[in-house]
């Protein structure tokens, strides 16, 4: 079968493919031309392997990611469940008032669910969420590294907080509802989180 590319960032490319009969994607990590070779595929094998790690760990706690077929470190593959489902960033503003809250507090949830065992997602916004018969799966873990610090686990909802400004600004309470999933289901002290997230928000009007 020939591979469609199905998207084409900075770091890696998405290729739709086919692995044992089933259509899937590769994601590929893209050489640098200005990278030396050989520190170029040593940084692409760890941050491949990183990214699989924490997406097998995610599924290991109950939150949905695509499920991994393969992980080939030496070309910074991997190998994964196509979500033919619905970007939430293309949906969220279209969707009844009732279904956007329950997915925002679902969004929540689900990051409480990562940071309560320490695992921070990194890029979480819209576009690394995919709807998929109704359930909410996070993608792109590229970014993500683990970490019990409160500073880092507020920085991950900031980075929501901003997407949802510029994205789906007409929905203020969206965030709010993101909030309510995540205070209910954060174990550790889901006040000192807000409360970080205030720094960084105070932080950012004075820089
Ligand atoms: N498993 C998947 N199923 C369906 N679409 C995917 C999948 N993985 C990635 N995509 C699509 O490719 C885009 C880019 O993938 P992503 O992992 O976010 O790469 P990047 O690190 O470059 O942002 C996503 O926004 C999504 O639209
Ligand atoms: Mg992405």
């Amino acid at each position: 079968m020939t591979k469609k590319i199905l998207y084409r960032g900075a770091e890696a490319e998405i290729l739709l493919s086919t692995y044992m009969g089933r259509t899937v994607v590769e994601k590929r990590r893209v050489q640098k031309a200005y990278r030396i070779k050989e520190i170029d595929r040593q940084l692409i094998a760890s941050r491949t392997r990183e990214e699989a790690k924490l997406m097998a760990e995610s599924r290991r706690i109950g939150v949905s990611v695509p499920l991994i077929y393969d992980v080939d470190l030496f070309n910074g593959i991997i190998t994964m469940e196509y979500l033919a489902g619905d970007r939430v960033k293309d949906i969220l503003n279209i969707l009844g008032k009732q279904k956007r809250k329950r997915i925002c507090q679902k969004i929540g949830e689900s990051i409480a669910r990562l940071h309560n065992h320490d695992i921070i997602h990194g890029d979480i916004t819209t576009s690394n969420m995919i709807l998929f018969y109704d359930r909410l799966y996070f993608i792109d873990f590229g970014l993500g590294c683990k970490t019990i610090e409160i500073e880092t686990k507020a920085v991950d909802l900031h980075v929501l907080m901003e997407a949802f400004e510029s994205t789906h600004s007409q929905y203020s309470s969206c965030f709010n509802n993101v909030l309510d999933g995540y205070k209910k289901n954060y174990r550790g002290d889901p006040v000192r989180v807000l409360h970080t997230i205030d720094d960084i928000i105070r932080r950012g009007r004075y820089r």
